[in-house]
């Protein structure tokens, strides 16, 4: 089973950027972080990051037919921002997590409302690199 992470605009800059809200590893590190989870729970994993909306929607639309089982997917600010985002994960049959970093529920009022989550299987947010390995646990789960 193959999983395909996709990491949001600005989340490149992870480590350096606001560690204190997003921690201090490298987007290199949680990629590590994502391939070696998925290596112990027998899931084949992918991560890519996009500062571009559009690339992000292809991404979405060509999952199935590169043949991944689900996809793991942060926003990042298109999270508040992006009925484009929102309407490629309605359109898509393969099912969508939604993961952040940081607690958007507890942020300012902007980021607490998600455009993509109710298209979503599920969210989870707030905890860190976590977000995403628990993202990863929840998948082996719902996949096998
Ligand atoms: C984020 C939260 C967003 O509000 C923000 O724009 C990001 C990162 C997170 O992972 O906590 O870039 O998605």
């Amino acid at each position: 089973m193959k999983i395909l992470t996709i990491h949001g605009p600005n989340l490149n800059l992870t480590g350096q950027r606001e560690p204190e809200v997003y921690g201090s590893k490298s987007l290199e590190m949680i990629n590590l972080d994502i391939a070696r989870k998925g290596e112990t729970l027998g899931l084949t994993t992918v991560c890519r990051q996009s500062n571009h909306e559009g690339e992000i929607i292809d991404w979405l639309q060509n999952a199935e037919k590169e043949t991944f089982s689900g996809i793991i997917l942060n926003p990042a600010a298109f999270t508040h921002t992006s009925i484009a985002i929102r309407d490629a994960i309605a359109a898509i049959e393969l099912p969508v997590i939604e993961v952040h970093l940081s607690n958007i529920s507890a942020r300012e009022e902007f980021r607490q409302r998600s455009l993509t989550a109710a298209v979503c299987r599920g969210s989870i947010s707030g905890f860190g690199t976590a977000s995403y390995l628990v993202a990863l646990e929840t998948f082996k789960m719902l996949l096998s």
